[in-house]
């Protein structure tokens, strides 16, 4: 039987399966994976780990007085706020927009006065989708605040105004960790655009562990193993024993503050295989999207034209029963309870660490109801049109 999954893997070929287990730790990778990236979006490039830690390294490059805050969207990832927590500085939150996945020029004025510190605004572009840059950087270039793209979601889409994300903000974020667009298991990078900020600070960097890297070498074979185990009904006892062993890699394990940590090289160069690829991706996942959009009532962020500069990572459709679906769904092999966001500030366990002081109505409003359909490389057109099938039925 079709199994259909948003994450687990779903990113990965079985021949980037075996990449990933036989890539070689080439010295050049690294600088090889900094010279494309430099040469796509001009700039410094510092490659990490996790792009929450190139996140962390931007604001520590700004170099803020205390008490600055950084405004980030109310419909995140934890990883995010925790970023700018660990370069000491605090966050605000601003609501995404009625009918949005983004908050734009709107809400981030509505929260800005003189006193907020705001210092520093990220942009998120939630699911590639994107935010209308043109007035948020007019905002940011007026107050003297420092524009941050963060292209997890988002690498490869473009603007309204015609511009491509990454070629906007002082500083660009990539990630090169499970489910984005550019998955090579794990990995991030700051791009520094702003010539102003290219004193990097001196900070203390560790190496990955023997034993993180092995999990992260065999989390796309053993994720393709565990995929094929649910299509013979044994999935689920497999995934569970995987994850008792601690044998897979977690997007999103803990929050605490560690040393900045180096790329591990063969990561480099699966990431460089993926962005080399992401033209190609792009325009399958876009294909792939307007088939939701041609049969189904998606989120309304979603349109022809918004689907044709996306870069489409998930497609959102907003439904009030979520759970009932998600067991509809799950009945007919179709297992997508992984939701971006179901809290505002994702995952739920670490919910109550954010809550507190903001409210946050349209977020927690979405993430009260939204569902993400995958477009990824494991959706053929069959996937797509079962998605599409059980959906119907299920309405
Ligand atoms: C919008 C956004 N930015 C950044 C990150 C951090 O990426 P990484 O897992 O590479 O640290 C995430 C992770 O989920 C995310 O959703």
């Amino acid at each position: 039987m079709k199994t259909i999954f948003n994450s687990l893997g779903s990113n990965y070929s079985l021949k980037f399966a075996m990449q990933a287990l036989f890539a070689r730790n080439k010295k050049t990778s690294n600088d090889d994976l900094k010279a494309y990236l430099k040469k796509e979006f001009g700039g410094e490039v510092t490659l990490f780990y996790k792009a929450r830690q190139a996140i962390e390294y931007a604001i520590d490059v700004c170099d803020f007085p205390k008490g600055s805050k950084v405004a980030v969207s109310g419909f995140t990832c934890a990883v995010v706020p925790k970023a700018i927590e660990h370069a000491g500085l605090s966050y605000i939150f601003i609501d995404v927009e009625p009918n949005d996945v983004n908050f734009q020029i709107a809400s981030l004025g509505q929260m800005y006065t003189p006193d907020t510190k705001i210092r520093a605004v990220v942009v998120q572009n939630t699911f590639g989708f994107t935010q209308d840059i043109a007035p948020i950087e007019k905002f940011c270039k007026e107050r003297g605040i420092v524009l941050i793209e963060d292209l997890a979601h988002s690498v490869g889409a473009v603007y309204p105004d015609g511009r491509k994300t990454g070629t906007v903000g002082d500083f660009v974020i990539l990630s090169f960790s499970q489910d984005k667009l550019l998955d090579a298991v794990s990995g991030g990078a700051l791009i520094v655009r702003n010539k102003h900020f290219s004193k990097i600070p001196e900070k203390k960097w560790s190496e990955i562990s023997f034993v993180e890297q092995l999990r992260d070498r065999f989390y796309p074979s053993l994720t393709y193993k565990v995929r094929f185990m649910y299509a013979i009904g044994l999935g689920k006892i497999y995934h569970f024993i995987l994850k008792k062993l601690h044998a897979l890699s977690m997007p999103v394990y803990n929050l605490d503050k560690t040393d900045f940590k180096i790329l591990p090289s063969w990561e480099a160069e699966l990431a460089l295989f993926r962005l080399k690829n992401l033209p190609e991706e792009l325009v399958e996942r876009r294909k792939k999207a307007e088939m939701y959009l041609e049969n189904l009532i998606l989120h309304p962020v979603v349109t022809k034209e918004s689907i044709s500069r996306a870069s489409c990572l998930r497609i959102p459709v907003r439904i009030d029963d979520r759970e009932d679906f998600i067991r509809f769904a799950r009945k007919n092999s179709i297992h997508i309870s992984d939701v971006w966001y179901d809290v505002p500030v994702s995952p739920k366990r670490y919910w109550n660490l954010f809550s507190k002081g903001f409210t946050l109505p349209e977020a927690i409003n979405l993430s009260e109801r939204i569902i993400n359909f995958p477009t990824h490389l494991n959706m053929t057109k069959a996937n797509i049109k079962k998605v599409i099938e059980v959906y119907k039925k299920w309405k």
